[in-house]
């Protein structure tokens, strides 16, 4: 395929040494002349492994060309990559200001061009920028409408530096945001040598998965050398430590955590959180990264109380009191918490959670239900239904699979704040669904 890419820094020096080895007709792009010129003559702009050789290849023989004429690169292929530079602004927010140049030029060219062209974004940009940014750029520009006389795919780029050809040939898996009916087949046929799976999905999500990767990335790394810091401090091997941590495939190097929705608690997290930053405080080792896990949480049941109070005073029915559904532990939990919040701010309540209200006949958790919730004892409900009574507003905290009926049974006109994403309950009808984050 007839290729341009625009913006011949890091990522698309590799795209082009990357694609003209795969066989495809590569023209490189830069406002930087020196770079253009560079590639002209088959030398690499980027100090990266491998890649001179696979530059010098792809202009030998002949596959591989540079200009700094966006209008000789846009009439002479179909797809154009975008992989300017997207750095941080004075604010800190990402500037756009190549993207936008780019596509100002892209689309002025395929004003006048026959054909279809696809425009593929590799640069990392924020969620919105396909649909409230780049397209609505290229349609104006190009008089065109978007999916009659131009595609537009978003491809997040995710190959590191010092490994970048490596990374290309074998990348986690491809990443294609398109728009609702396209299969992405453009990019699809391009990366057809390329190994590992293909994920298509709206815009939207795949310009957030790139930003959630590298926020990822640099969390582990945070976690890591702090965490080391404070094992270090302790005397402990913290290298010996991580390794052996890393062996857990269950639960610490793994999918388990990393959904999205309310707040933790329990017996252990908080106060193993708040043990090792008294042990990193007593050793003088700074820890702002751990330091900031639990004001994080608390953060998202506030969110949540002010979700609520956004509401209106009503009578909020609360599933869910155990800080994890199937358990009746309270201790820590942040429905306890946020129950607690909404007392004091005078809201009437009702709560209904099976493992507690088990716990509270058979006498299991009866001390501490006793001791330290008396308060909250008073409002729960033996069964769905009751807790429904008279109330506008639910807060789905949790609640197992073997009550749902009878709370969808009656479920009827209420509002519905959902801190699970709980399927059956977002597709009932005749309730006002919220969710907390989807
Ligand atoms: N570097 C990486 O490892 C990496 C990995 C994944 C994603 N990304 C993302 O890819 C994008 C590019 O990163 P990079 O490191 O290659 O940047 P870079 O700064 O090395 O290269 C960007 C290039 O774009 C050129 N350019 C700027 N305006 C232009 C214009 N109007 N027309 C043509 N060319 C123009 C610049 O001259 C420069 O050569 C960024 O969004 C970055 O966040 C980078």
């Amino acid at each position: 395929m007839r290729i341009s890419v625009l913006g011949i820094g890091y990522v698309g020096a590799v795209s082009c040494g990357c694609l003209a080895a795969s066989g495809h007709e590569i023209v490189g792009v830069d406002i930087a002349p020196e770079k253009v010129a560079m590639l002209a003559r088959g030398r690499s702009p980027i100090v990266e492994d491998e890649i001179d050789r696979l530059i010098a290849d792809g202009v030998g023989s002949g596959r591989l060309r540079a200009t700094t004429s966006i209008a000789d690169a846009v009439a002479n292929t179909e797809v154009s990559f975008i992989s300017v530079g997207t750095p941080s602004g004075p604010d800190g927010s990402v500037s756009l200001r190549a993207v936008d140049e780019v596509a100002a030029s892209i689309g002025r060219e395929l004003r006048g061009k026959p054909g279809a062209h696809t425009v593929v974004m590799r640069s990392t940009v924020p969620p919105g920028t396909a649909e409230g940014r780049v397209i609505p750029m290229l349609e104006q520009f190009s008089g065109k409408r978007h999916g009659e006389g131009f595609r537009y795919l978003s491809n997040p780029e995710f190959l590191r530096e010092g490994s970048s050809v490596r990374d290309f040939h074998a990348p986690p898996y491809t990443l294609i945001g398109a728009a609702p009916g396209d299969d992405g087949a453009v990019l699809r046929e391009i990366y057809a040598g390329v190994g590992g799976a293909v994920h298509v999905a709206p815009y939207r999500v795949a310009e957030a998965v790139k930003y959630l990767a590298n926020a990822y990335h640099a969390v582990k790394l945070a976690f890591a050398n702090e965490g080391g810091a404070i094992l270090a401090s302790l005397g402990v091997d913290a290298r010996a430590a991580f390794r052996l941590f890393c062996e857990d495939r269950v639960l610490n190097v793994s999918p388990a955590y990393l959904t999205p929705g309310f707040a933790f608690g329990g017996s252990c997290l908080p106060k193993d959180i708040r043990s090792l930053l008294a042990l990193a405080d007593r050793a003088n080792v700074a820890a702002p990264f751990l330091g900031q896990v639990l004001p994080s949480n608390h953060a998202i049941i506030e969110r949540t109380f002010e979700a609520v109070a956004a509401r209106g005073r009503q009578t909020v029915a609360l599933f869910g009191l155990a800080f994890k559904p199937g358990t009746d532990d309270l201790r820590e939990s942040p429905f306890v918490i946020l129950a607690e919040r909404l007392l004091g701010r005078g809201y009437d309540l009702r709560i209904f959670d099976r493992s507690v209200e088990v716990a509270r006949l058979t006498g299991s958790n009866r001390a501490y239900i006793e001791r330290e919730i008396p308060h909250l004892e008073r409002l729960l409900c033996p069964e769905p239904a009751a807790a429904l009574e008279g109330a506008g507003l639910v807060i789905l905290g949790h609640v197992g699979p073997a009550d749902r009926p009878a709370l969808l049974q009656a479920l009827d006109g209420h509002a519905v704040l959902d801190l699970a994403g709980i399927a059956e309950v977002r597709d009932h009808p005749g309730i006002r669904y919220q969710g907390l984050c989807w």
